[in-house]
């Protein structure tokens, strides 16, 4: 590397369609010629990829970029960008802009594509500015580099934004209608990056079974869209995320059922065992359909696991709320639960709702949820021991020299004792150790 290349660092906050649109922005500053740094004092480039799902997200970020006043003050020509779903949030560039005069780029989810561009300006003209768009041309972005950094996996978007609105959510505010991308573009970018080695697929939406709702004669269903991935050649996993319960189809189960690369687990976020809660929500399933729906995959898909989000203190929440909620954690057994404190957003329906709970109960109720779920995954976990799994390695152990991490098929992290060279293979492993959310196992022979 030459001494003079000039550096980047992005800051990823949020979920994974943030990391991959900061792999997408990592690819464009490859492009121009920039490496990549871990050192904020190296770097000529900053890019903060912001998140605004809940409070806590926003005020960590907000901090963070605070942090950069005195950096930028010791260097003038650093270009600090700030992006994301905060930046595309009404009145939040202005506030950035007011609180932090320093920030060279604000630029909205829609302005991806033209990340380049900006930086060139910037560079050009010396002049800060911001730039929030409403909507997109999704060819551009589908044209956009790519510098994966996800080890074995290859995130793969299949549609852009979300036409839900549940009621407590930003995200249909912060990034848009739904936009479904055409399938053979898809597969074109799942046969590459199987290509080039990658193990894992992971296919990206905020809902991914509503793949196609915007034109189902030019897209078609999602099920048809993965079995068509299942389709192309080479042995590597399939995964998906995000699934609305509302939308999941018998004819998915049926494609997960019957394939070989796809994995067999759901993520399938339910929010609130309540029904009165989830009508509130906007999540239009109630506990019963829920309920049905875990049964038909459980039959269908072999050794299914699920995992889920939980929302605990929505707005009028009740304790019989709150205790149907642990009853259906309890009934369908998730080896994996994201659970999260209501936070109000602004702007969302569920923010006009009277009955806001108080965040000493808000706490009382997550510290419960979580004690449930830690017994259930540690169960989980156990029942593992002794078996045999197919585990796909991915990455060296972060604490113990000699070993490496993996997944099973089920999506649970495996320690397993092995050569880093053996990193991206897929290996029979004897599972001799449970804890709550990992397992560990030796490799055997098959
Ligand atoms: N408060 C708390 N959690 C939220 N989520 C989305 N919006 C909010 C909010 N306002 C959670 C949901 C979603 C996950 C990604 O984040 O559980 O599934
Ligand atoms: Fe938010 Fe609901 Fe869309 Fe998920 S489906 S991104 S929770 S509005």
């Amino acid at each position: 590397m030459s001494k003079n290349a000039k550096r980047y660092l992005i800051l990823t906050y949020g979920c994974q369609m943030n990391v991959h649109e900061s792999e997408k922005l990592a690819g464009i500053l490859e492009e121009m010629g920039y490496t990549p740094t871990d050192d904020r004092n190296q770097a000529d480039v900053v890019v903060f990829n912001t998140c605004a799902i809940r409070e806590t997200a926003e005020q960590k970020i907000i901090g963070n970029i605070g942090e950069f006043k005195s950096l930028k003050r010791k260097n003038p020509n650093l270009v600090l960008a700030v992006c994301g779903c905060m930046s595309q949030q009404s009145g939040y560039p202005e506030m950035l802009k007011k609180r932090y005069s320093f920030i060279d780029i604000i630029f909205g989810t829609h302005n991806l594509a033209e990340f380049g561009n900006f930086l060139k300006r910037r560079l050009e003209t010396k002049k800060k500015f911001i730039e929030i768009s409403e909507t997109e041309d999704i060819c551009l972005r589908d044209a956009m580099p790519k510098k994966r950094t996800s080890g074995v996996n290859a995130w793969i978007n299949i549609t852009y934004g979300c036409n839900n609105f549940c009621s407590y959510c930003i995200v249909p505010y912060v990034r848009g209608k739904e936009v479904s991308r055409p399938k053979e573009a898809i597969i074109r970018e799942v046969k590459e990056a199987v290509g080039n080695g990658y193990k894992q697929i992971t296919l990206l939406g905020q809902n991914v079974n509503s793949y196609g709702n915007d034109d189902r004669a030019k897209f078609g269903t999602f099920a048809e869209l993965l079995k068509a991935v299942d389709e192309v050649d080479g042995k590597f996993r399939i995964r998906f995320m995000t699934s609305h319960p509302k939308d999941l189809t018998d004819d998915v189960i049926n494609v997960i059922a019957s394939s070989k690369k796809i994995c067999h687990y759901l993520h399938l976020p339910i929010q609130s065992g309540s029904n009165r809660i989830l009508a509130l929500m906007n999540r239009k399933y109630t506990r019963e359909s829920y309920l049905d729906l875990i049964c038909k995959a459980r039959k269908a898909i072999n050794d299914i696991e699920f995992s889920s989000d939980i929302i605990v203190g929505f707005p009028t929440e009740t304790e019989e709320d709150f205790l149907e909620t642990l009853d259906i954690v309890k009934q369908v057994g998730y080896q994996q639960l994201f659970t999260y404190v209501y936070s109000k957003r602004k702007g969302t329906v569920a923010e006009k709702l009277d009955g806001q709970i108080p965040s000493s109960i808000k706490k009382e109720r997550i510290k419960r949820l979580i004690e449930v779920e830690h017994q259930i995954a540690t169960q989980i976990s156990e029942k593992y021991i002794g078996k045999v799994l197919e585990v796909l390695l991915e990455d060296v152990h972060p604490k113990k020299e000699g070993w490496l991490v993996g997944s099973t098929d089920f999506n649970k992290t495996i320690s397993v004792k092995a050569d880093k060279s053996l990193i991206g293979s897929f290996v029979m492993v004897k599972v001799t150790n449970a804890k709550l959310t990992t397992l560990s196992g030796e490799i055997v022979e098959e």
